[in-house]
């Protein structure tokens, strides 16, 4: 974990200090029921690395319990980059090294602790909005799959750079792409790292909406506030069950669909 993000925990159970993620390029900002996390490097295109990864896990733990709505977007022309090149280079990026200087033994537990900063922002207790203009490249691209929702500006470029540099995607965006598009068409978007614009994005479904760049934020505000609109432990319950749906049977489907309204029901009724 980068330095300034352990001293900003005193150990443990503090919040993460502003500070400290303006260190590692990161905005954050809690406003009642949303919290806005801003990847904030615009001048290196939000190029992220392990710091930026271990915040983003940080902010995962201390999410306070009144936020429902997180909604993740890039300062600048691009979203995100992706990983920082300066990793795969003998020098690497000061105080975290490089590729060549953490092969050893607890590689593979590194790259598990990085998936962190993904996987929390599908918790069924919130819903997660990437806002995505220009570029988000590998790990930019992995980031915005990581959130329940994409809303894209027109100048969208997504793009799976990491097969074309002799990597995997690792940052939990395989399964979310193919749920997304289909094994085939995940597969050739991978292999070819070609990039996709706005127009096909809708069509494959990798974003709900495509606005004018100057309307993100106000399209996300909006979907914010209609997501809202909804009472929280329906809401809850409701993606947790469309959660389960794609890997149960139809009739395990419908079991779990019985088991959530029977809660619902006796919560709603219950006083009546
Ligand atoms: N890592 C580190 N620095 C980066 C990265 C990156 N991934 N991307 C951009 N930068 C830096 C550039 O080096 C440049 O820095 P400098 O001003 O000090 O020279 C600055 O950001 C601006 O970059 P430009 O290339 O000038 O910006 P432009 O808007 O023309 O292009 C683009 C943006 C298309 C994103 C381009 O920067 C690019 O292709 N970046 C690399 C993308 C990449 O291969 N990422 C890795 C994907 S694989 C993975 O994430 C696991």
């Amino acid at each position: 974990m980068n330095d300034a993000v352990e001293a900003a925990h005193g150990g443990r159970a503090e919040q993460i200090s502003a500070s400290a993620l303006a260190e590692v390029g990161l905005r954050y900002e809690v406003d009642g029921e949303i919290a806005t996390i801003t990847l904030n490097r615009p001048d290196k295109r939000n190029a992220q690395t392990f710091a930026t990864w271990s915040a983003l896990a940080r902010i995962g733990d201390d999410l306070p319990e009144t936020v429902r709505i997180v909604v993740v977007k890039g300062e600048g022309p691009s979203f995100s980059a992706g990983i920082d090149l300066r990793l795969f280079t003998p020098g690497g990026v000061p105080g975290e090294g490089s590729f060549s200087s953490v092969l050893g033994e607890g590689f593979e537990e590194r790259i598990a602790q990085a998936q962190k900063a993904f996987l929390w922002l599908r918790r069924p207790e919130i819903i997660s909005i990437a806002a995505v203009q220009g570029h988000a490249i590998g790990a930019g691209f992995q980031l915005a799959l990581a959130c329940d929702l994409r809303i894209v500006a027109d100048d969208v470029q997504f793009c799976m750079k990491e097969p074309a540099l002799g990597l995997v995607p690792d940052l939990t965006g395989t399964k979310p792409l193919v749920d997304l598009v289909g094994l085939p068409r995940a597969l050739e978007l991978c292999v070819t790292a070609r990039k996709v614009g706005a127009e096909e994005a809708l069509r494959l479904r990798l974003a709900e909406l495509a606005v004018p760049v100057e309307e993100l934020d106000t399209a996300v505000a909006d979907l914010a506030a209609a997501l809202l609109a909804t009472e929280r432990s329906a809401a809850t319950a409701t993606k947790r069950l469309l959660q389960g749906a794609g890997t149960r049977t139809l009739e395990e489907q419908a079991a779990a669909e019985r088991a959530e309204q029977v809660v619902r029901i006796r919560s709603l009724f219950a006083s009546g």
